[in-house]
C-alpha cells in the first residue's frame, strides 16, 4: 500500500459498471485527486501493471477480470468562475456525477447542458464521448479539459479545438489511455436559447408557451422525455445506445431507401446517417430476451443485462444483432461502449 491511497485487491467492478457484469480488478483505487493520480500511477509502474480509469462505468463492458489497476476518479469539486453579466464558466472535477451538475446549473439559472439530463457516468467521462441527446452535445459547451498527459506525466490544458469532438467521438478515443481528464470547464449563459427542436422533445412540450421555459423545465422535459424510452440502469442494467448510428455512402442510401421508404435518415457530413434503432427494430430485435440479456422492448438500441448475464453474454447478443443488420440492410453498426478485458 502507498501512503495515502487505499488500494483494494481482488475488488469486485459488479457495482462499478451500469450493465452490472460480474468482474473483478486486481486492483482498485479511488482516485481523490491529482496527487493520488500520481501515486497511484507511480504504484502501477513500480509493479509494471497496466491501469484502467474508471468513471460511472456507463459506457464500458467488462467482457472479464482486469488483471491491472483500476482508477476510480472520484476528483469532486463544482465552482463558478469568470461570471460576467450573463455568462459564466462552470467547472467541474472529473468525479462529479454528470446528471446532478446538469441540474445544478440549472436550478442556477444557466443554459447549455440541460438537454443532456439523466445521461449516467461522469464530468470526467463526458468529453470521452462527446455525449450528446436532443439536439445537444457537449462540445456545444465545453470551453477546455484538465487532464494529466501520460506521454510527458505533465497536467495540460485542451481546449475545445483541441479535444477534435466530433459524433460520440474525441481526442481521447483516438489515443486511449494518453490523457486522464481531472477536470473540465463548460462555458454556460442565463440568456442562450434553449434547444428545443428535437422531435421527442417538441411532442412532449406539445403547446406550452415555450418563451416561458426556463433551463430547469427543459432538463425535466428531457428525463420524462428519457424515461419514456430509455431504461434506468439501476433497475434494468444497460450502458445506454450499444450502437452508434451508423453513416452510410449515399449510394447504399438511395438503395435502401428504394426498398424501405420509411427509412429514418439524417444529413451526415459525408454520406447520410441511418437510426440503428430503426435498423435493429426491422430485424426484429425489440423486446428480445434470452436467459440472462436482452434487448430494450422501448428502444431497440439498448442491450439489457436481465439477470446475472456475463460480458461475453452480452457482446455475443451484440454480435448476433450486428450480424443480422449487415444480412438484411448490408449495414455495419459500430459498436459505442469500450470493451475491457
Ligand atoms: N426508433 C425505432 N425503433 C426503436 C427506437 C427508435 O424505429 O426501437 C426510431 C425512432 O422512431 C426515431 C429513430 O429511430 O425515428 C431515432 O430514435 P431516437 O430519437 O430515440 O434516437 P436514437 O438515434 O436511437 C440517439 C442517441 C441517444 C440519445 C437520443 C436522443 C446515439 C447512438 N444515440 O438515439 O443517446 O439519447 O438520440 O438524442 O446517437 C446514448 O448515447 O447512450 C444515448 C441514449
Amino acid at each position: 500500500m502507498s501512503q495515502g491511497l487505499t488500494i483494494d485487491e481482488q475488488a469486485s467492478l459488479s457495482d462499478l459498471n451500469t450493465l452490472a457484469v460480474a468482474a473483478q480488478a486486481r486492483y482498485l483505487v479511488a482516485i481523490a485527486s491529482e496527487r493520488h493520480l500520481r501515486e497511484a500511477l507511480n504504484w502501477a509502474a513500480d509493479r509494471k501493471l497496466d491501469t484502467l480509469v474508471l468513471g460511472g462505468g456507463s459506457n464500458l463492458v467488462f467482457a472479464g477480470d482486469y488483471d491491472g489497476l483500476v482508477l476510480h476518479m472520484a476528483i469532486r469539486g463544482r465552482s463558478w468562475e469568470q461570471v460576467s453579466g450573463d455568462d459564466a464558466v462552470l467547472i467541474l472535477g472529473a468525479g462529479e456525477n454528470w446528471h446532478d451538475a446538469v441540474i445544478y446549473a440549472a436550478r442556477s439559472g444557466y443554459r447549455g447542458i440541460e438537454n443532456l439530463a439523466l445521461i449516467p457516468g461522469t464530468a470526467g467521462a463526458a468529453p470521452v464521448q462527446n455525449i450528446g441527446a436532443y439536439g445537444v452535445e457537449l462540445g456545444d459547451t465545453l470551453i477546455s479539459v484538465t487532464a494529466l498527459d501520460r506521454s510527458t506525466m505533465g497536467s495540460v490544458t485542451l481546449t475545445a479545438a483541441d479535444c477534435e469532438f466530433g459524433y460520440r467521438d474525441s481526442l481521447f478515443k483516438r489515443h486511449p489511455g494518453r490523457y486522464i481528464i481531472l477536470e473540465i470547464r463548460l462555458g454556460l449563459s442565463r440568456s442562450r436559447p434553449l434547444k428545443l427542436g428535437y422531435r421527442d422533445l417538441q411532442d412532449y412540450l406539445g403547446n406550452t408557451d415555450t418563451a416561458s421555459l426556463t433551463p430547469l423545465d427543459v432538463a425535466e422535459a428531457v428525463m420524462a422525455v428519457r424515461r419514456r424510452k430509455l431504461p434506468d440502469p439501476a433497475v434494468l442494467p444497460n450502458v445506454g445506445s450499444f450502437f452508434k448510428n451508423p453513416v452510410v455512402d449515399a449510394g447504399l442510401y438511395e438503395r435502401l431507401h428504394a426498398q424501405c421508404p420509411d427509412l429514418v435518415s439524417y444529413p451526415a457530413e459525408q454520406g447520410v446517417k441511418l437510426a440503428a434503432a430503426w435498423l435493429i427494430d426491422q430485424a426484429g430485435w425489440k423486446g428480445f430476451r434470452s436467459a440472462r440479456v436482452g434487448i430494450h422492448n422501448r428502444q431497440a438500441l439498448v442491450l439489457i443485462n436481465h439477470s446475472g448475464g456475463t460480458g461475453e453474454d452480452v457482446l455475443a447478443l451484440a454480435d448476433e444483432v450486428r450480424q443480422s443488420v449487415q444480412d438484411k440492410f448490408g449495414v455495419e453498426l459500430e459498436m459505442e461502449p469500450g470493451i475491457v478485458g
